[in-house]
C-alpha cells in the first residue's frame, strides 16, 4: 500500500464541493505531477512565551515563527501546545493575547491544542473553544487535532473515553482511503524511557492503542511536541510518531558529547531517530505520492536536516 497513491494522491472529483476552505496562497499547486509536492503544510510548537526573563525574546521567536510560515505558504499549520509558559498564572494570561495577535497574522488556516502550560479553560478563552478538531485539506488529508496533555506540573497525556470515541469516528469519517489522515496533540504515545523524558501517554493507553491498531491502514502519522529536543520519533505500530522542535529552546539529551555521539548513544538506547539540529525552529513539511518530507527550520536559518516519513 503507498501512503499517497489514491490517498493523498487522490484528487477530488471535478466539481465535487470542498471539504474545506484551502489557503489560495499554496505554492505547491494541488496537480503537481512531477518531484514538487502535492501540498506542504507547517507544524511549531512549544512558544512558551512568559518564560522567567525570556519573555521578549520567545516573543519575538513566535513573530519570527509566523513570518516564516507565511513566507512558506502552506495550506495549513499546527500548533502542537505550550504556547505560553506557566499558563495558570493569572499574570501569564496576558501572554495568551500576545501569542494570539501574532497568529492571527497567519495567512493560512491554523490549529492549536494545549499542552500542560495551557489549562484548557484559559486556551478556550483566549485561542480557540474547540480543543479536538478535523481539518481537511481538499479530501486529501484530514488533519485531526486533540487535547491530551495533562494539566502543570505533570506532563503525561490521557485519552478520554469521550475522545476515543470521537477519534474513531473522526477518522472512520476522513476522505478518501489509505493513509491519509494525521493526528495531533501535546504529548506523545510512543512509551519512552531514558534518554528521553518517559513522558508519553499513561491514562487511556491500552484503549488508545486498540483505537491505533483499527485504523493503523488510515493513520500516516501522529505528530506531538513537549519535549524540545529537535526533531525526534519512532514508529512502533506502522504509524509514524515525530515530536517537533520547539521554537523557544531545544536540548541534547546526551551532555558531554558531540552532536553525532550523542545521537548515536541516544537512539541506541531509546531508539527511533533523532536529527542533528537543536536550533529554535519549526517544520515545514511536504507531501509528496508515497512520502511525507519533515525539513527542519531553523529560525532565521537555513539547515539540510530533514526525515522522510516513508509508509510503513
Ligand atoms: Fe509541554
Amino acid at each position: 500500500m503507498m501512503l499517497l497513491g489514491g490517498r493523498f494522491g487522490r484528487a477530488q472529483e471535478p466539481g465535487a464541493p470542498s471539504e474545506t476552505p484551502v489557503a489560495p496562497q499554496s505554492a505547491t499547486p494541488e496537480t503537481a505531477t512531477d518531484g514538487a509536492p502535492r501540498f506542504t503544510f507547517a507544524m511549531a510548537s512549544d512558544s512558551h512565551i512568559g518564560a522567567a526573563k525570556k519573555t521578549s525574546k520567545y516573543t519575538q521567536q513566535w513573530a519570527t515563527t509566523v513570518e516564516e510560515i507565511n513566507e512558506f505558504h502552506p495550506a495549513f499549520t499546527l500548533f502542537l501546545g505550550d504556547l505560553v509558559d506557566f499558563g495558570e498564572k493569572p499574570e501569564h494570561h496576558a501572554h495568551y493575547a500576545t501569542w494570539m495577535e501574532t497568529a492571527k497574522k497567519l495567512t493560512a488556516p491554523w490549529l492549536a491544542v494545549p499542552g500542560n502550560h495551557d489549562p484548557v479553560e484559559v486556551f478556550q478563552k483566549y485561542i480557540a473553544k474547540e480543543t479536538d478538531a478535523v481539518h481537511d485539506h481538499q479530501g486529501l488529508l484530514r488533519a485531526i487535532t486533540f487535547h491530551d496533555a495533562q494539566p502543570n506540573p505533570k506532563h503525561d497525556a490521557t485519552a478520554t473515553p469521550a475522545q476515543i470515541e470521537w477519534l474513531d469516528r473522526a477518522i472512520s469519517e476522513a476522505p478518501g482511503s489509505g493513509k491519509n489522515v494525521i493526528l495531533a496533540s501535546h504529548v506523545v504515545f510512543h512509551k519512552n524511557g531514558p534518554p528521553d523524558r518517559a513522558w508519553y501517554m499513561k491514562e487511556g493507553r491500552t484503549e488508545f492503542e486498540v483505537l491505533l491498531k483499527k485504523h493503523q491502514s488510515r493513520i500516516f502519522a501522529m505528530f506531538t511536541g513537549h519535549y524540545h529536543n529537535g526533531l525526534r520519533g519512532w514508529n512502533d505500530l506502522g504509524i509514524h510518531e515525530v515530536m517537533m522542535p520547539a521554537v523557544c529552546y531545544n536540548l541534547v539529551r546526551i551532555k558531554g558529547k558531540s552532536i553525532p555521539e550523542a545521537i548515536q548513544e541516544w537512539t541506541e538506547k531509546g531508539g527511533g531517530f533523532v536529527l542533528p539540529e537543536f536550533r529554535p525552529g519549526w517544520i515545514q513539511a511536504e507531501v509528496y505520492v508515497d512520502r511525507m518530507v519533515l525539513k527542519y527550520k531553523p529560525l532565521g536559518a537555513v539547515s539540510d536536516a530533514q526525515k522522510v516519513l516513508a509508509n510503513a
